[in-house]
C-alpha cells in the first residue's frame, strides 16, 4: 500500500521497576539498528507507569526510574544527538490526543484487550480506569507523531492492532483519509519474547514477583552469574536440531536469548552446543551476558551520577517531540471542530 506519511519510528518503555534483558532484546537493540534507517523518537512513558500500582502514589521513585530508564536508552546506544528521547509527561499532546482517541475505541475493541485482563487480575474493578485505557495512550504516543514503524516485542502486537484500528476509524469517521498512517509493528530478532529465567512458558516481565526469574540491566556481574546457574533446565542434554526443542521452553529460551546475545541464528546457536550438558552451556552463557550487560550498566551509573544532564536531554527531547506534535493536534482539533 503507498502511504504518504514519511517514515518515522517511535517507541517507547514504562519506567516500572529496572528493565530486564528482555527489555533490551525485544525492544531496545532494535531501536538502535532502526535509528541507521529511518528518523527515530523514543519516550519513557511516564504517564503509562501511573496506571498501575507499581508507578502511582510513588513520585520519587517514578523520577528516578524515568531517568534510569532514560539512561539505558543512550547507554544501549541510543544517540541522543539524531534520536530525540523524552518523557511522555513533557509532551501534553500525548493526553489530549488520547482524550479524542478515547471517544473513537469502542468498549468492545477494548475488551479484548488481553494485557488488561492479565494485569487486572482477578480483582477488575480494583484496576485504574487509566489501566483499561492505557492502549487508547500508546496509540495517541504513536499517531501524535504520525509514526509509521513501531519496534516493540511481542507482548505489544494487540496494542498495535488496537492503533491501527482507532487511526482508521479516525480517518473515516472524520472524512481525512490517510489522515493518520497505519503503523506498522517491527518485531525482529531471535528474542521477540524472553521468557522467565524461572519458568520457561511465562514472560520475563518487571513484575514478577521473583527477581531470578529476569536478568536485570543494572545487575551485577556475580548476580547475572547466580540467576543463570539457577536458571530452570530439564534433565535432557542440548538439543541437535530446532523440532528438538518442542516442549522444552526452557531450553529454547536460554538457546535463543544466547543467539540473540551473541547475534548469530537459533540454528547456529544448536549448532554451536549440540548434545552438550547445560552446565557447560550455562557457565559461557553468564559470560556473554556479562560482556554485554556490564558495560552497558557502567554506562548507565556513570550517566545516573549527573541527573541534571539527563534533564537536560529529556527536556530538549521534548521540545523536538512537541515541534512534531503541535501541528498534529491542531490538525485534529479542527477536524473535530473544537474552536482555537
Ligand atoms: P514495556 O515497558 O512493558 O516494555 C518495553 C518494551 O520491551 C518489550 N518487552 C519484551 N520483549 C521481549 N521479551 C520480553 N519478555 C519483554 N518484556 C517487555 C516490550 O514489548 C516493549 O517493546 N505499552 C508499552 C510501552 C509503550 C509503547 C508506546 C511502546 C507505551 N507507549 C508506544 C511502543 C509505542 C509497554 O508497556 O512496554
Amino acid at each position: 500500500m503507498t502511504t504518504p506519511h514519511k517514515p518515522l519510528v517511535l517507541s517507547g518503555m514504562q519506567p516500572t521497576n529496572t528493565l530486564h534483558l528482555g527489555n533490551y532484546l525485544g525492544a531496545l537493540k532494535n531501536w538502535v539498528k532502526m535509528q541507521e534507517q529511518m528518523p527515530c523518537l523514543f519516550c519513557v512513558v511516564d504517564m503509562h507507569a501511573i496506571t498501575a500500582e507499581a508507578g502511582y502514589g510513588k513520585p520519587e521513585e517514578l523520577a528516578r526510574a524515568t531517568r534510569e530508564v532514560a539512561a539505558a536508552y543512550i547507554a544501549g546506544g541510543v544517540d541522543v544527538n539524531r534520536t530525540p528521547i523524552f518523557n511522555q509527561g513533557q509532551v501534553p499532546e500525548h493526553a489530549e490526543l488520547s482524550w479524542v482517541f478515547n471517544c473513537v475505541a469502542r468498549l468492545g475493541w477494548m475488551d479484548r484487550m488481553t494485557q488488561f485482563k492479565e494485569k487486572s487480575g482477578k480483582h477488575k474493578e480494583r484496576a485504574s480506569v487509566g489501566l483499561y485505557t492505557y492502549p487508547v495512550l500508546m496509540a495517541a504516543d504513536i499517531l501524535v507523531y504520525r509514526a509509521t514503524h513501531v519496534p516493540v516485542g511481542e507482548d505489544q502486537k494487540q496494542h498495535l492492532e488496537l492503533a491501527r484500528d482507532i487511526a482508521q476509524k479516525f480517518n473515516n469517521d472524520f472524512g481525512v483519509p490517510d489522515f493518520f498512517p497505519q503503523p506498522e509493528p517491527v518485531i525482529m530478532g531471535t528474542a521477540t519474547r524472553v521468557m522467565s529465567l524461572r519458568d520457561g512458558t511465562k514472560k520475563m516481565s518487571k513484575s514478577d514477583e521473583s527477581d531470578a526469574s529476569r536478568i536485570n540491566l543494572t545487575d551485577t556481574a556475580e548476580t547475572i552469574a547466580d540467576k543463570i546457574r539457577r536458571a530452570k533446565t530439564d534433565p535432557l542434554p542440548l538439543p541437535s536440531s530446532k523440532d528438538e526443542l518442542a516442549g522444552r521452553p526452557e531450553a529454547e529460551n536460554l538457546l535463543s536469548i544466547y543467539a540473540a546475545l551473541s547475534d548469530q541464528t537459533l540454528e547456529a546457536t544448536i549448532a554451536e552446543f549440540s548434545g552438550q550438558q547445560f552446565s557447560g552451556f550455562k557457565g559461557k552463557f553468564a559470560e556473554l551476558t556479562v560482556a554485554k550487560l556490564e558495560p552497558m550498566a557502567k554506562e548507565m551509573r556513570r550517566l545516573l551520577a549527573d541527573p541534571g544532564e539527563i534533564d537536560r536531554i529529556l527536556k530538549s527531547g521534548a521540545q523536538k517531540a512537541r515541534a512534531i506534535a503541535t501541528p498534529v493536534m491542531d490538525e485534529v482539533k479542527k477536524r473535530v471542530g473544537f474552536i482555537s
